[in-house]
């Protein structure tokens, strides 16, 4: 069984995060997989839209601790860049389902869709520099944008979760719905996308998305620099050592 599965259904291509063992966290090879998935519904008339989701108890735990420190992306050819970028410039609509925890990448990729719904059991976070990391996906940019300064200093300098209520109120959310409602809720709206003239649809959004394309991609790259550096270095070290070990890190020294 693969970890991400993909289904093309009416003009839909769902990718579904399935590797709920390991709370759906996201290996380079998944990162890989998405990120063709991506570039084949780019051209293939076959789909009009897409869809990402989850399980309705987790959508993701975010990087594969364990992979990341195997094939760390320091690089902005890594497979986790090349996903990133993908959705960024995908032209079509992408929509997510999100259901309980949703985990560095699993938030920030939302930052990336036209619309999210969520269960009401739905947990963001961002918890970059709790790992010794920095912002990833632009969302250096893109929170502090949707949020305001303050609120997205919060998310992103404490780390610390935030809940489906906050994230409609921000905007992050379009909906929040009972979890187990929430892929089939996702599937019945971008039918609706599916049915209107693609080639409004296409237009609409490249008009919203605008000058901040541009920017949203140097703004990708800059992170890069920063997050294939900051891989290496001793914070993230230890606080990827600790999460291997299952014990606190210790930054004091550091
Ligand atoms: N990378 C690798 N393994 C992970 C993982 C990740 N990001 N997230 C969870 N797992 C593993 C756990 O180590 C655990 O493995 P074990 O069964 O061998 O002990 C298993 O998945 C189940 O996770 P657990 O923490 O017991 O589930 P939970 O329901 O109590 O909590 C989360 C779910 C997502 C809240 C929690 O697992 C978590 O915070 N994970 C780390 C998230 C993170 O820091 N991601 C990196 C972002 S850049």
């Amino acid at each position: 069984m693969t970890d991400i599965l993909k289904h093309i259904d009416a003009g839909v291509m769902t990718l579904t995060f399935n590797r709920l063992e390991r709370k759906n966290a996201i290996t380079s090879a998944m990162y890989g997989e998405m990120a063709d998935a991506i570039a084949q519904a780019q051209t293939d008339a076959a789909v009009r839209v897409v869809v990402i989701q989850g399980h309705e108890s987790i959508f993701s735990a975010g990087n594969d601790i364990g992979d990341f420190l195997q094939h760390p992306p320091t690089t902005p050819q890594a497979n986790v860049f090349r996903f990133l970028r993908g959705i960024a410039e995908l032209e079509k609509p992408l929509l997510a389902a999100v259901a309980g925890p949703a985990v560095g990448i699993g938030t920030t990729l939302l930052f990336h869709c036209d619309l999210v719904y969520a269960g009401d059991n739905a947990a963001f976070s961002m918890p970059f520099v709790n790992l010794g990391l920095c912002p990833e996906a632009a969302s250096s940019l893109l929170v502090p944008q949707m949020f305001g300064y303050h609120r997205a200093a919060e998310a992103l300098l404490l780390g610390e979760p935030f809940y489906a209520e906050a994230a409609l109120e921000v905007g992050l959310v379009n909906r929040v719905l009972p979890p187990t409602e929430v892929n089939a809720y996702v599937q019945t709206q971008a039918r609706k996308l599916s049915g209107k003239p693609l080639s409004s649809v296409l237009e609409t959004k490249r008009l919203m998305k605008g000058v901040q394309s541009k920017t949203v991609l140097d703004r990708m790259d800059v992170e890069i620099a920063s997050f294939g550096r900051m891989l290496q270095a001793p914070a993230a070290q230890e606080a990827f050592g600790a999460f291997m070990a299952k014990r606190k890190p210790d930054f004091s020294k550091i």
